[in-house]
């Protein structure tokens, strides 16, 4: 059986997001003008478990509000400026709904890294509701989607419940990588911190079949010696990175 699924150099890393407000519709439409295939968000679920796409476990550095993802309601933060943090021009900019996103990526023709940003605790619950919301939308399938998490529960639910995606487990050290390789299901990917990243170590993982990412990658100087070490894809914040 052949396979469409085919990473590019090149993911743009919640969106465009050296220019537009990050994880936002407009970063998505902006990554996609630039030349973007593929573009990698974060999900996270509010208080009443919708699905939105955001990073950081509080709103404050986005909305100025000091309290976490879980405890607001999406209705608490669906109206609030959420493009002011990176310049006045963007004040009309919301965070959006995972199912806002998966419409507007798929009318965009973009392929997606779905990273489940989650603790443990949240694992199950915020796979569960991404899987759904994907499942309502017969643009994206297993061969433009890759899920991936740092939370190995995240990533073992969507195997129990779709193991037709391919995984990625998202690291920024080596123990992490070596307890997700005893899970007992294969991971597609590695998206790493590439600071990880050595000869040695890539030699190991690309033994183990494993395709490697890395983030965030700014610099075309360092894309390109990670691309020499066997990095098949880099998260860049500058969708023009490699043109
Ligand atoms: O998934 C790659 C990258 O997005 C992981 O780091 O913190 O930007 O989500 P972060
Ligand atoms: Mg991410």
């Amino acid at each position: 059986m052949t396979s469409d699924f085919v990473l590019p150099p090149l993911i743009a890393h919640r969106g465009a997001s050296g220019i537009a407000p990050e994880n936002t519709l407009m970063a998505f439409a902006t990554a996609q003008q630039l030349g973007a295939k593929w573009v990698e968000f974060d999900v996270m679920l509010t208080q009443d478990n919708m699905a939105i796409v955001h990073h950081d476990d509080t709103f404050a550095r986005i909305l100025g509000l000091n309290q976490t993802v879980h405890q607001m309601s999406y209705a608490d933060i669906k109206t609030c400026d959420a493009g002011s943090w990176l310049d006045k021009k963007f004040s009309f900019v919301r965070i959006p709904t995972l199912a806002q996103t998966l419409s507007c990526c798929a009318d965009l023709g973009l392929s997606l890294n779905i990273e489940i940003k989650t603790t443990a605790a949240f694992s199950k619950a915020t796979a569960e509701e991404t899987l759904a919301v994907l499942s309502k939308f017969n643009f994206y399938h297993p061969e433009n989607v890759l899920i991936s998490s740092q939370e190995p529960l995240a990533l073992s639910t969507v195997y129990q419940q779709a193991p037709t995606y391919r995984l990625g487990l998202v690291a920024d050290n080596w123990a992490d990588v070596d307890a997700a390789l005893s899970l007992d299901f294969k991971l597609y990917s590695l998206n790493l911190h590439y600071p990880m990243i050595t000869p040695e170590k890539m030699a190991q993982v690309q033994a183990q079949q494993y395709h490697v990412l890395a983030f965030t990658v700014n610099d075309r100087a360092l894309a390109e010696r990670l691309f020499s070490l066997g990095v098949c894809s880099v998260f860049s914040d500058d969708v023009r990175l490699l043109k």
